[in-house]
């Protein structure tokens, strides 16, 4: 296979520190095999430029272009955010479409693919990601690029019928039939998107994937992302003994920790979260003081209105449970608003005896896999997981929750805080062996053999 060439609107930016499960796994995806990345810079500039900013960093020579405002506010904040991720999560009440939103989605989809093209070689194998970038392979198909192109999408693929609520829904889906092969998180997503390529597009099944109504052969498949599973545990088991992680140590005197790690986002269900954990301590007068929870919570797209008034939501709720509950020794919830690097992240999960992974909707959730990976085997915590984050269809030894059921999630953290050690231990080692078995270099590989062997 020739060079592999990376597309994403957002990019791992040589020296930034971000949260966002993409940037990283296409990060750890890329650092062994190489490859050019391609990308917005993260930066806002008057004018669009002519060609790409290049970097090379180790293996990955980064490509990145700037987006003017209007285009971050139409592609970015407006149609990509505002639009597409709501939807797609199954949030159709805060979904705002507008028809410019969507021109200027396009705009800077035919843009990237002009900036794109002047990059490429024949034998190239482009890899388009996530839910920004759905028509590049026709705009750059339009421009004459005949190499092969594999798009994957990183969040869920809704239901036909929530789909059909988005104006323009299917020009927007049928120009995945641009790409040689369509990858899915999970198969329930492949499923959704050969349904509505079956219900709207009068598409017919046929093995791998869908045959189109032009005849041409669409290949769909499931490709459920990963982690670099050693990776984790290495930085987990030397993390736990930097100075970090000593310090959260020492602050909980000697009680149990039970930690959350997201983006402030309305899909990872962090009030029903905060309910919850307000919830177990109501009911469990005994635990009280025997358990602090902490969310970190990196702020996220703070130009979207929704996420403003969930950071002020919130904050008011950590206040209100903190100020029921605290004792001049003991605070129930830490709330922290800013990112930490993945190997003081790591840290904090060993020494957590629970993590909380409660979305109302995730296309995988990277952070569940994180806190498996760096557990102990001789003393292993406890995964509380969302049915709906794509990861519960392979974390089976998490205590699988309906994160919309406060009691439920609560009736968890109690269930994972008595766990015996042996059912502990149990539970993780299924877990840890699956994702030694199925990490980030697999999913890579997995993605670009079937892309190698699809032909449109
Ligand atoms: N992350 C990080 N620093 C933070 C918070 C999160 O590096 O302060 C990383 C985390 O380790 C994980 C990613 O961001 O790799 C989040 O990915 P996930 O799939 O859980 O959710 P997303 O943010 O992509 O919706
Ligand atoms: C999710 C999306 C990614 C996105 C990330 C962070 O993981 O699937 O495409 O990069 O969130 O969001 P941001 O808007 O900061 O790129």
């Amino acid at each position: 296979m020739g060079r592999l060439v990376v597309v994403s609107n957002r990019v791992a930016v040589p020296r930034e520190l971000r949260a966002g499960g993409l940037a990283g796994a296409m990060q750890a995806a890329l650092s062994q095999r190489g490859g050019l990345w391609f990308g917005w810079s993260g930066r806002i500039a008057a004018a669009p430029a002519d060609a790409p900013r290049m970097e090379t960093v180790g293996p990955i020579t980064f490509a990145l272009t700037d987006l003017t405002r209007a285009d971050y506010e139409a592609y970015y904040l407006g149609y990509a955010n505002r639009a597409l991720w709501p939807l797609f999560h199954y949030q159709p009440n805060l979904v705002e479409f507008s028809r410019s939103n969507l021109e200027g989605y396009l705009r800077v989809n035919r843009r990237f693919a002009a900036q794109l093209a002047g990059l490429l070689r024949d034998d190239d194998t482009v890899w388009i990601h996530d839910y920004h970038l759905i028509p590049l392979a026709g705009e750059l198909r339009a421009l004459g690029i005949g190499a092969r192109i594999g798009f994957f999408l990183h969040i869920p693929l809704p239901a036909v019928d929530l789909m059909a609520m988005l104006p323009g829904h299917r020009r927007l889906i049928e120009s995945l039939a641009d790409y040689d092969l369509v990858g899915l998180q999970t198969p329930a997503d492949r499923h959704a998107l050969c349904d509505y390529f079956e219900r709207e597009c009068g598409a017919t099944p046929e093995d791998g994937g869908m045959r189109l109504r032009n005849g041409r052969s669409l290949r769909i498949e499931a490709f459920p992302i990963s982690i670099d599973t050693a990776l984790i545990a290495r930085l987990a088991a030397s993390g736990s003994t930097h100075a970090a992680t000593r310090g959260l140590v020492a602050s909980l005197q000697g009680r149990a920790l039970a930690i959350g790690v997201d983006r402030l986002d309305y899909s990872k269900g962090l009030p029903e979260r905060f309910d919850a954990f307000g919830r177990f301590l109501e009911r469990h007068v005994e635990r009280r003081r025997q358990i602090s929870m902490m969310q970190i919570a990196p702020l996220t797209r703070e130009d979207v209105p929704e996420y403003r008034e969930l950071r002020e939501r919130l904050e008011r709720m950590a206040g209100a449970t903190n100020g029921q509950y605290a004792e001049p020794d003991w605070v129930p919830i830490r709330y922290i608003n800013r990112s930490f690097q993945q190997a003081t992240l790591a840290g904090y999960y060993r020494v957590a005896q629970i993590g909380l992974v409660t979305p109302l909707r995730d296309g995988m959730n990277l952070v569940a896999k994180e806190f498996v990976a760096a557990q102990s085997a001789d003393d292993p915590g406890v995964l509380v997981l969302s049915r709906f984050a794509g990861a519960a269809n392979e974390l089976s030894g998490a205590l699988i929750v309906n994160p919309h059921d406060v009691d439920d999630t609560a009736d968890a953290i109690e269930q994972a805080l008595a766990m015996p050690l042996e059912e502990r231990r149990a539970r993780w080692r299924s877990m840890f062996d699956h994702l030694s078995r199925h990490d980030i270099a697999a999913w890579r590989d997995a993605f670009l053999a079937a892309l190698e062997q699809s032909r449109r």
